[in-house]
C-alpha cells in the first residue's frame, strides 16, 4: 500500500454527479418513474459498473447523461455541463466532444456500409478535426482490429464490431465514455475482450467510463460496481486486492449501501423480510452505528421469521458479500 501523504487534488466537483435524479415517463395517461431521486457521483477517470434488474433505470440514466434525453428534476452535471440548463448549441458541442457512447447493438453502433476506418474517421469528419486517417489508424492498433481496418460491420466478429465501436466512441478524445450493454450480445469469452478494450481505454486513456451490465464478470472486475434498484442507486460494491505480509495477495470485496445527503437509504429487501420491517421501524444511535429494528419486536419479530422461513435467498446482504460467491 502507497505511504504518499501528498493530498489528492481532486476537483471538488466530480466528474459526473446526479442529485436527487427523477425521471417520469408518461404514455397514455400513465406514469412510469424511471428514476426516483438517484444520486451518483463519479470521479474524473474512474470505471464504474451499473447493475440491476431489468427495468431498474440504468438506461433512462444513460441516456440523459449522454444528453439525448433530460430528467424531470433534480440536477445532473458531467464535465463541468449543466445537462438541465443546456442550450441546444451546447448539446450538439457537449455530444460531439465530451461524451462517447457504446449501445449494445453492434448494428446501432456502426454504419454499415462504410468500413471500420470509416466509421471511425465519421464523428472527426463532423467535428472537422485535422489529421482523421492517422488518428483512426493509430485507435485500430490500440483497440486491436487492425485487420479489420478495410471491412464493413458484416465482415467482422461481433466482438470486432463492439471494439471499432469503442474506436467511434473515443474517436473525437471524450472525457467520459458511456457503454450500455456493450458484451450483451457477445459469447464470455468475446465479452471479455471487450471488456479488456474497455478498460485499457479507461486506464491509458483516463477516460472516465459508466459500463450497464448483466454480466457478473464485468462486475467482478471492476473497482466499483453500483447496485441500481427501483431508479435509485443502492448498493455499491467496492473491491481492492491487498497484500499480506508473506506477500500473498487477497481480493476483498465489501458492499455499501448508498445514503444521500439528507440520509436516504433503502434497506435490502432480505434484512426487510428476515425482520418484518415495513411502514414504520425503530431507529437508535449507538456509539458507533445506527440500529433500526421493528416497530413492534414481538409481532414483527414472528413475521419476520415466518417471512424469512419462506423468503427466497435472493439479494445479498451488504458487508457480506463473501456469502454470495
Ligand atoms: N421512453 C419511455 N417511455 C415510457 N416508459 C419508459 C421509457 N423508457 C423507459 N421506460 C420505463 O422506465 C423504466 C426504466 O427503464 P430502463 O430502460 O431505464 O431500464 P433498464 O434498467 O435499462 O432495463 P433493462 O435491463 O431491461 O435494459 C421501465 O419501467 C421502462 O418501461
Ligand atoms: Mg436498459
Amino acid at each position: 500500500m502507497s505511504t504518499t501523504t501528498t493530498p489528492v487534488t481532486a476537483d471538488a466537483e466530480p466528474h459526473i454527479h446526479c442529485e436527487d435524479m427523477v425521471r417520469i415517463f408518461s404514455t397514455e395517461g400513465v406514469e412510469v418513474q424511471a428514476l426516483q431521486g438517484l444520486n451518483l457521483r463519479v470521479d474524473a477517470g474512474e470505471m464504474v459498473a451499473l447493475i440491476g434488474a431489468s427495468g431498474s433505470g440504468k438506461s433512462t440514466l444513460l441516456t440523459i447523461l449522454s444528453g439525448l434525453d433530460t430528467p424531470t428534476a433534480g440536477s445532473v452535471r458531467v464535465a463541468g455541463h449543466d445537462l438541465l440548463a443546456m442550450k441546444r448549441a451546447e448539446r450538439v458541442q457537449y455530444q460531439r466532444h465530451t461524451v462517447g457512447f457504446v449501445w449494445q447493438q453492434a448494428s446501432s453502433n456502426l454504419l454499415p456500409y462504410l468500413s471500420a476506418v470509416e466509421n471511425v474517421c465519421l464523428p472527426m469528419a463532423i467535428t472537422g478535426r485535422a489529421g482523421r486517417l492517422e488518428r483512426a489508424d493509430q485507435l485500430l492498433r490500440v483497440l486491436d482490429i487492425e485487420h479489420c481496418r478495410d471491412r464493413t460491420p458484416a465482415q467482422m466478429s461481433g466482438g470486432e464490431q463492439q471494439r471499432a465501436a469503442i474506436a467511434v466512441a473515443i474517436a473525437n478524445s471524450p472525457t467520459v465514455i458511456l457503454a450500455d450493454e456493450p458484451t450483451g450480445e457477445l459469447d464470455e469469452a468475446t465479452s471479455a475482450d471487450v471488456l479488456e478494450a474497455m478498460r485499457s481505454v479507461n486506464e491509458e486513456l483516463g477516460i472516465t467510463t459508466l459500463i450497464v451490465t448483466h454480466d457478473p464478470s464485468v462486475s467482478e472486475h471492476v473497482r466499483r460496481a453500483v447496485q441500481m434498484r427501483d431508479g435509485r442507486c443502492s448498493t455499491e460494491v467496492l473491491r481492492r486486492t491487498e497484500t499480506d505480509e508473506a506477500g500473498e495477495e487477497s481480493h476483498i470485496a465489501e458492499e455499501f449501501a448508498v445514503i444521500d445527503r439528507v440520509g436516504r437509504m433503502q434497506l435490502p429487501q432480505d434484512f426487510m423480510s428476515t425482520l418484518g420491517l415495513r411502514e414504520r421501524v425503530r431507529l437508535g444511535l449507538e456509539p458507533d452505528h445506527v440500529r433500526v429494528s421493528p416497530a413492534t419486536p414481538a409481532a414483527d419479530a414472528k413475521a419476520g421469521a415466518e417471512a424469512a422461513d419462506s423468503a427466497d435467498d435472493k439479494d445479498a446482504a451488504p458487508n457480506n458479500q463473501e456469502d454470495r460467491k
